[in-house]
């Protein structure tokens, strides 16, 4: 983490620059998101997938097996992000294809958001209606799937005309059948790809060089690397899941930790000083 100082300085130069010179650039899973609510976990896009409208019971024991297998590694503190990076494109490219073999209802998708236990985190409404409110366009980059992504934020009523969505898209037939993922595949270690490949070419987003990213992952800090230009980047990490053990790189690395902090009352705190 920045010194106090610093973070105050950063803030008060985003403030003189106005809302016209800043975006935000957020993750979704587990940071727009809560990671937990009454002490159970709170699903991941992939995970709302996890219903009996969509896929089978032996899908869902598989999708099981793999999350148990590499979300470990994905959170592992002891490992680097190359080592990481082979077993994170074996996860996404294993569970998508068990998903396409699911065939999978484009019209069910709302239904299934509908039934889940997903939440937004406490205060998401002043996030979303602040930023729209005042026209800074909200980069939302998810290593998620992208159409549930997008239900999730239209059933909370905050998917307003500021915001933009990086993700992983289903590709569904003439039928409405899921038959592929567009595009490149976006996992957790290679949203820099995604950042110069898609977010650099978003005109939306050109002219701005004030950044207030939000994640919690050390892969966020990524997203941000399609900006030309950047003036001041400031970053603020949730760290949710393996506190000891990841909090010394954490606070290298974000601006601003905030441990086990299930709401967005420091990002809007932050937000109602610059705009
Ligand atoms: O939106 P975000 O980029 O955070 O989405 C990726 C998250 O989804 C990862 O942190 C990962 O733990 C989770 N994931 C999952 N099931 C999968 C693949 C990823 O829950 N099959
Ligand atoms: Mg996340």
């Amino acid at each position: 983490g920045l010194e106090r100082s610093r973070v105050e300085e950063m803030i008060h130069a985003m403030q003189r620059a106005g809302a016209g010179s800043l975006q935000v650039i957020s993750d979704f899973d587990m940071t727009l998101t809560r990671f937990a609510h009454n002490g159970r976990r709170v699903p991941t896009t992939h995970n709302i997938l996890d219903n009996r409208l969509l896929i089978s019971e032996d899908c869902a024991k598989k999708m099981k097996d793999l999350l148990n297998t590499y979300y470990p590694v994905e959170i592992d503190a002891s490992r680097s992000t190359e080592e990481k990076l082979p077993h994170m494109v074996d996860w996404w490219t294993k569970v998508h294809e068990l998903l396409i073999q699911q065939k999978i209802r484009k019209d069910l998708l709302a239904q299934a958001v509908k039934e889940s236990t997903v939440m937004l985190r406490d205060g998401y409404k002043e996030f979303f209606d602040h930023l729209a409110e005042q026209q800074v366009p909200l980069l939302i980059f998810s290593a998620g799937v992208g159409d549930i992504l997008e239900e999730v934020i239209q059933q909370n009523r905050v998917f307003h005309p500021n915001t933009h969505v990086i993700s992983n898209y289903m590709d569904f037939d003439h039928a409405g059948v899921l038959q592929a993922f567009k595009g490149q595949l976006i996992h957790t270690f290679n949203k820099r790809e995604g950042a110069l490949r898609r977010a650099a070419g978003l005109t939306a987003l050109q002219g701005r060089p004030n950044v207030l990213l939000l994640g919690d992952s050390l892969g966020d800090l990524t997203m941000a690397d399609g900006v030309s230009e950047p003036e001041n980047v400031l970053t603020i990490g949730f760290l949710n899941d393996q506190v000891e053990q990841r909090k010394e790189s954490y606070v290298n690395s974000f601006d601003i930790v905030l441990v086990k902090d299930e709401t967005m009352d420091v990002p809007n705190a932050v937000l109602r000083h610059i705009i």
